[in-house]
């Protein structure tokens, strides 16, 4: 049963405008984020939707009239899985998902850190959060919640593939954890996608995926022309088995040493490559799945996380929320094969 949107009572935030593009109002419009009166909440008490504090968003700038509020499309059964969510862009993310009145499954590797963050959300207010453990490089790990997804929850309508490694500090470029970094960021990804998509729900316009990704994966930092020229496949030609190739033929290049005249992207060399192929895989998966599940990325920018060793522009939290305005998107307006920098669907880099 779906009753929660029916006791929403809708208030807009205060002063949200927004820049040009619909996908930016889309966005801003999901934006408009509930909070309740009471806490904790129960799933079926009657909710007041209180404006929150103007967010301090790129996005959004106080001379615009706010647009209008469409009604949420989700509901408390409308089931958000979110990977690495223990800290991080990951576990605001969760949390503001949870503050929405989504039932999130907050995953994390680690049992201990991760059970203790989905009771810190449980503890502001949030009962429906759930924890469950996910290691995205480990195939068992990834099977195993699968099929707790299939039993125990019924399937799913949200993932968010935001656990990711680096393992550089921020004006270095090793590549000594070029593998770790590849079977998390990318194979890990790419892995849970395929276990899950069975368990989409696929009702109209509802099921999506937001792959959470970098610019340093973007197309104008491969220097490779030919490389280039496979990914960006005018041609639509581009397939999965050669994305793999390109993220083993990277792998090879860096047991024989020879990876730093390839041509591949300069900084973080080995993160930019799986986000690289995370990117290419998002657009291929798009076409695949058009008209049944949406899928996008999205890139937080410089954020300040342990990633970044605190460093950044903006918080986590300001991230989270950013994400979670894109992974809440109205049906309508919810584009698939985007790479969102930001608020903004780029116009002119393929994935
Ligand atoms: N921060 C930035 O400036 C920035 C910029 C662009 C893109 N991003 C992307 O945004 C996402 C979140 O980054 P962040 O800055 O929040 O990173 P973070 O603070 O380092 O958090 C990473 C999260 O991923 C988890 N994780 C790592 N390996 C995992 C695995 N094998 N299985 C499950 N979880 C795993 C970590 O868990 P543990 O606690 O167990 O390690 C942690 O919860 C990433 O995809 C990142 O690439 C970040």
């Amino acid at each position: 049963m779906k009753c929660r949107p029916a006791a929403l009572i809708y208030s807009p935030l205060p002063s949200v405008g927004l820049r040009i593009s619909s996908h930016s109002t889309a966005i801003a419009s999901s934006l408009f984020l509930f909070t309740t009166r009471s806490s904790p909440r129960s799933p079926s008490s009657r909710q007041t939707v209180q404006p929150l504090p103007s967010p301090s968003m790129d996005c959004s700038s106080s001379k615009e009239t706010p647009p209008s509020k469409p009604a949420p499309w989700w509901t408390g059964e409308t089931v958000a899985v979110v990977t690495g969510a223990n800290r991080g862009i990951g576990h605001a993310l969760a949390a503001r998902l949870a503050e929405q009145g989504l039932s999130v499954v907050l995953t994390a590797r680690d049992e201990a850190r991760g059970e203790a963050a989905a009771a810190e959300l449980r503890a502001r207010g949030f009962p429906s959060v759930r924890f469950r453990r996910l290691d995205v490089a480990d195939p068992a790990s990834v099977a195993a919640f699968a099929s707790w997804i299939r039993d125990h929850v019924g399937g799913l309508d949200i993932l968010v593939n935001n656990a990711a490694v680096s393992f550089n500090e921020i004006e270095t470029n090793s590549v000594e954890h070029a593998e770790t970094v590849l079977r998390t960021n990318f194979y890990g990804a790419k892995m849970l996608i395929e276990a899950l998509l069975p368990l989409f729900r696929r009702e109209a316009g509802t099921s999506r995926i937001l792959n959470l990704s970098s610019q340093l994966g973007l197309l104008n930092k491969v220097r490779d022309p030919s490389l280039r020229s496979m990914l960006l496949d005018e041609e639509g030609k581009l397939r999965e088995e050669e994305i793999e190739a390109m993220a083993s033929r990277f792998l090879a290049q860096v047991k024989d040493g020879t990876w730093a005249d390839h041509g591949w992207p300069a900084v973080w060399t080995d993160y930019a490559v799986s986000k690289l192929a995370l990117n290419a895989y998002s657009r291929l998966l798009a076409a695949r799945l058009r008209g049944a599940v949406a899928v996008n990325c999205f890139c937080p920018g410089f954020t300040r996380t342990d990633m970044t060793r605190g460093w950044g522009k903006r918080t986590a939290e300001e991230a989270g929320r950013v994400a979670a305005g894109i992974a809440l998107m109205p049906p309508t307006e919810l584009p698939t094969g985007k790479f969102f920098k930001w608020c903004t669907p780029q116009l002119y880099s393929k994935l």
